[in-house]
């Protein structure tokens, strides 16, 4: 059976970005597992010209990955309360590739908080584009001392966090591709 291909969303581009060490571990947590294949889409290699998602404004390289995407795994930085507009941007960039995917959520800041009041206003963006959120959230608070300044994670913990957060994802997204594969579009 080929493998899942579930990437893993990048949420900024901002040049000292701290969040990019965790979205690079939990896709390298991701191929720990045999069933599935991802890595990080990282929108400092996107192109995205205007807003919206008519033809000029696309990436067709992010068109194509969203596509053959069985869902996705979204890591991003708190940036006051919300999203980063560049990980915005990169949704906005798209509609149908998204539909009745699964999508799980890792959150970042430099406080304690983890990211949480990004996830929450995520999580309302995604249902508009029809993608279908896990539970499982995973926050990575303090930043700052979480990863050294290498990129090396410092308290192992996380990689369980990871691991079950992967599990669920991972569950929703072979019930949702067995859905869409057997059961008729509803067009609505
Ligand atoms: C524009 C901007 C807004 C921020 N707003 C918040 C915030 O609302 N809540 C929070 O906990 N941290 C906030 N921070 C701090 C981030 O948590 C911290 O910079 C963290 O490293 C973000 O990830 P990054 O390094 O990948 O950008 C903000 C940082 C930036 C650059």
């Amino acid at each position: 059976m080929s493998k899942l291909y579930i990437p893993v969303l990048a949420g900024t581009t901002r040049e000292k970005r701290r969040s990019i060490y965790a979205a690079r571990l939990v896709a390298e947590v991701g191929n720990t597992f045999d069933e599935i294949q991802t890595e990080v889409i990282d929108p400092i290699d996107y192109t995205f010209p205007g807003d919206g998602k008519d033809p000029e404004n696309k990436d067709p390289k992010y068109t194509e990955k969203t596509a053959k995407a069985q869902g996705f795994f979204i890591v991003t930085p708190e940036y006051n309360h919300s999203i980063p507009g560049s990980l915005k941007r990169m949704l906005d960039s798209e509609l149908t590739n998204y539909r009745h995917k699964p999508v799980a959520f890792g959150g970042v800041s430099s406080g304690p908080w983890g990211g949480v009041r990004a996830i929450e206003q995520l999580a309302i963006i995604v249902r508009n584009m029809g993608l279908v959120s896990t539970s499982k959230d995973i926050q990575f608070p303090r930043i700052n001392e979480l990863f050294d300044d290498k990129g090396v994670l410092q308290n192992e913990d996380f990689i369980q966090y990871i691991h079950k957060a992967w599990i669920e994802l991972i569950w929703m997204s072979k019930v949702l591709k067995a859905g869409r594969d057997n059961e008729s579009s509803n067009n609505i």
